[in-house]
């Protein structure tokens, strides 16, 4: 029983990550901002914040979360309280196992092998499946981009899944109109499958390239955001603000459950750890720093946002690309137009951040042996995990034709909180297992930070549908199956234990 919970020694972590024939040491701080804000301005304020506004409803017209309305303001500051803290661990872990494999590689050193797995298992929702979110919100911009002169037949722009989910009746027809090959309606989002895959290319190329290509694109979306307060600054209507919070608290809980999605992303810089230079001072100010330019960015968009108009207008069935739509409601076309080109450079860049996350998660799990050897293959010329790499970019790349926003933020959601948990936790366990190990940063208010993390990020999975709770203890399940039948027996560190003379 003992050895599921066998802890990885930190030094050894500290060692590996400077093994020269591992990953390169690119990244320096900028580098590191450049890729949080790459990481977290997305989807989640481009796409999820009109669901997190309007509520939904199901195809049969059951309710399935309640909207914030214009109190999404506060939804937002909420969720900035809870991440902070969050953050504050995540820089205290990040800075002191400077390793690849994020909230992974922490919980090996702090909690066991068994709950470190159970993490690695967990963030393949938030980075893969999240990126799915991502994607498909990729695609409502881009077919807001294109709309004038590339008519792509709706049934090549849609994904089945959403289809079948929308309370919107000429969505849902679709299931009945589309095109059918033995009798199945075809229903998929090529937009969004084809710019995975062009993401995935790009980071076969190398860190290098894509941190420049990173750097560019957050530049971009920083100006698109700007554009759509400054424009949208000028068409906010007052009355829009009554009432200011239709469903009171409940709506403000539901609507960050769901927008929590827009803050994903700061712990991602540091799964780049490995390939940080100083990563003892880089990856707090890169985490932290990055956090709170996003935090107030999005309490001001929100705040136009539902100035510009009515909050029921955002229902996410019917305008999937909120930020533009508000724009042309308002009569400013072109402004809405340059916003869905600044939506698709910011979720290009989300795609590629998280496209980078997941397969350095699997190479460490892999290097471990909790996953097969093959995939901790790293390219000799681009010094890049190739295998995990590829086989991230077709999961995404298939469940982006099929899949939809909704339900995928909210599995991304529940995985990314329950992670964020075991990372606030895993710091007060570590300080009292190894309280004399260096920490370059320490969190300050170390019980009210990490207690207060965990209990915030539990409120907030709470707000998310029950139908998010179950699929997520389905998932737990199947890693814990596939944990005894493979990673357990292959283990690299019970397997030193065991031929280790003085073993237990
Ligand atoms: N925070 C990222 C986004 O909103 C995942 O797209």
């Amino acid at each position: 029983m003992n050895s599921l919970f066998a802890r990885k020694p930190i030094a050894a972590l500290v060692d590996e990550a400077e093994n020269p024939n591992g990953l390169r040491r690119a990244l320096g701080a900028g580098d590191l901002i450049m890729l949080a804000i790459g990481a977290v301005i997305g989807a989640g304020i481009f796409g999820a914040i009109g669901t997190a506004a309007a509520g939904q409803t199901d195809a049969a017209g059951h309710v399935i979360r309640s909207g914030a309305g214009p109190a999404l303001v506060f939804s937002f500051i909420l969720l900035g309280v809870a991440c902070a803290l969050a953050a504050l661990c995540y820089a205290e872990l990040a800075a002191m196992i400077p390793q690849a494999g994020s909230a992974y590689a922490y919980s090996y050193a702090t909690l066991g092998e068994i709950v470190a797995w159970i993490i690695g298992w967990d963030l393949i929702l938030e980075y893969a499946v999240g990126n799915v979110a991502v994607a498909i919100s990729w695609g409502d911009y881009f077919k807001s981009l294109t709309g004038g002169f590339l008519n792509l037949p709706v049934w090549l722009g849609t994904g089945y899944r959403t289809a079948l989910l929308s309370s919107d009746p000429q969505v849902h027809g679709l299931l009945e109109t589309a095109p059918r090959i033995a009798g199945i309606p075809i229903l998929i989002n090529v937009p969004a499958f084809a710019i995975v895959l062009l993401i995935t290319w790009l980071l076969l190329v190398g860190v290098r390239e894509s941190a420049k290509a990173n750097n560019i694109m957050v530049v971009v979306k920083l100006l698109a955001l700007a554009l759509f307060i400054g424009v949208g600054l000028t068409k906010i209507n007052t009355a829009n603000y009554h009432p200011f919070a239709p469903n009171g608290f409940s709506g403000i809980h539901h609507g960050a459950a769901i927008v929590f999605f827009a803050y994903i992303g700061f712990d991602a810089i540091s799964t780049a750890a490995e390939e940080t230079k100083n990563p003892q001072r880089n990856l707090p100010i890169g985490i932290l720093g990055g956090l709170a330019i996003c935090t107030v960015i999005y309490v001001v968009v929100g705040a136009v946002l539902t100035g510009m108009v009515k909050y029921t207008e955002l229902d996410p069935s019917v305008h999937a690309d909120p930020l533009t739509y508000a724009l042309q409601r308002t009569g400013m076309q072109s402004a809405g137009w340059l916003v869905a080109l600044g939506a698709v450079f910011s979720m290009t860049a989300v795609l590629l951040v998280f496209q980078y996350g997941q397969p350095r998660i699997f190479f460490s799990m892999a290097r471990d042996g909790l996953l097969p050897q093959w995939a901790a293959k790293i390219h000799q010329k681009s010094r890049t995990p190739y295998v995990t790499t590829i086989i991230t970019g077709l999961f995404v790349a298939f469940w982006s034709l099929i899949g939809d926003a909704g339900e995928t933020y909210d599995l991304t959601n529940i995985g990314t909180l329950f992670a964020f948990v075991l990372v606030c936790a895993g710091v007060l366990v570590l300080r009292h297992t190894e309280p004399d190990r260096p920490r370059p940063f320490r969190v300050p208010f170390v019980w009210p930070v990490c207690l207060g993390g965990v209990g915030m990020c539990i409120f907030v999975m709470v707000g998310l549908p029950r139908q998010a709770w179950e699929r997520f203890g389905w998932w737990l399940v199947i890693g814990l199956v596939l944990y005894f039948v493979y990673g357990y027996k292959n283990s690299v560190l019970r397997r030193d234990a065991a031929s280790a003379p003085s073993s237990r």
